[in-house]
């Protein structure tokens, strides 16, 4: 990480971090959909540790889940002071992406087929997250609307 990527204590921003999180999971999308994709959601992002100046951020993604259009990417990030080898967990993100035709309309995604223990376990808990996301957003609606879910 760079100074220019940091604010005037050596913390590098956020905002950094996040937009790596959005490119890295959206390249994994692309490569599972083989089409454009757009970043339709991020979830609620937390940072354990602070990233400074000089550290060596690494970011993974793996696309847990694919639904009819979209699929669920996890994104883990890692720092490492290269110095002295020390290296922190900093955030975990699941970000939704929506693969979209020629037209710009969201296209049908190819199925995920899990091929192991762990990515079961990763579909499924990318399964219960979608559930609640789409609960959370059908109360809020309702609610605004002067209903009950
Ligand atoms: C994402 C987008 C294409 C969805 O369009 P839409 O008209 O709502 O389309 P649909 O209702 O058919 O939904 C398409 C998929 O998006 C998912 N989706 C839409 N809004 C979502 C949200 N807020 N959170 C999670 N998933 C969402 C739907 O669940 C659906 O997935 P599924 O087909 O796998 O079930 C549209 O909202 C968009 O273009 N947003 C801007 C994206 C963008 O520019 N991102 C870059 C950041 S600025």
């Amino acid at each position: 990480m760079g100074i220019s990527e940091a604010n005037t204590a050596g913390n590098v921003h956020g905002g950094t971090i996040m937009k790596l999180c959005d490119q890295v999971a959206g390249i994994a999308a692309i490569r599972h959909c083989s089409s454009r994709v757009v970043t339709a959601a991020m979830d609620r992002m937390t940072f354990r540790h602070p990233v400074f100046v000089g550290d060596l951020v690494t970011v993974r993604a793996s696309v847990n889940a694919a639904w009819r259009t979209s699929v669920e990417v996890g994104v883990r990030v890692e720092k490492e002071n290269v110095w002295t080898r020390e290296t922190a967990h900093t955030s975990t993100v699941y970000l939704t992406l929506v693969a979209l035709d020629e037209a710009g309309k969201p296209a049908a995604v190819p199925p995920l087929h899990s091929e192991s223990e762990d990515e079961e376990r990763r579909a499924h808990e990318a399964q219960l997250r979608r559930d609640n996301r789409l609960a959370e957003r059908a109360e809020i609606t309702a609610r605004r609307e002067g209903r009950t879910a």
